[in-house]
């Protein structure tokens, strides 16, 4: 049976994964209606793996006797720039998200909950691979400053970064 100070933290978590996937989609949305179409793809697709990390907790809280909870939806940002501006925003609330992940670690140490403790190292490992993922985004962008046709092939390209190797 899982404890409430696990329980609790696993939903807030539940909700943060939520938000992530209606973050990346309002800005595939945008990017879509930029014409920015393999950024808009790579984004989309991004959404999912964060509904897919939502469900994840949903299952695993209710397989070990609790009950999930299923959080409102809330507005996530609309308007953007520029692509740089979209993907700090990433890189922040990825490192947001890491501090969160961590923290429940962390609780699951106090709380001697070494199962919960042994389910969360998939997400501390998927942390590091989204917050390099996001670091080496912008690098590329960073490179790319104004220049129109290293935009359209970032574009074209980014398909190639959206590698998941920590998907189930
Ligand atoms: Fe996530
Ligand atoms: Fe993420």
């Amino acid at each position: 049976m899982i404890k409430d100070t696990i329980l609790d933290a696993l939903n807030k978590q539940i909700k943060l994964e939520g938000d992530s996937s209606q973050l990346y989609l309002a800005m595939a949305s945008w990017a879509e209606v930029k014409g920015l179409e393999g950024t808009a793809n790579f984004l989309y697709s991004h959404a999912d793996e964060e509904r897919m990390h939502m469900l994840k907790l949903i299952k695993f809280i209710n397989e070990r006797g609790g009950k999930a909870f299923v959080p409102q939806i809330e507005e996530p940002k609309q308007d953007f720039t520029t692509l740089k501006e979209v993907f700090t925003a990433i890189l922040n609330h990825e490192c947001f998200v890491s501090e969160s992940i961590n923290e429940i670690v962390g609780l699951t140490l106090e709380e001697r909950d070494y199962s919960t403790h042994n389910f969360l190292q998939w997400y501390v490992s998927e942390q590091i691979e989204e917050e390099k993922l996001a670091r080496n985004i912008l690098d590329k962008l960073e490179m790319i400053g104004s220049d129109k046709g290293g935009l359209y092939l970032f574009d074209r390209d980014i398909v190639t970064l959206n590698t998941d190797t920590t998907a189930e």
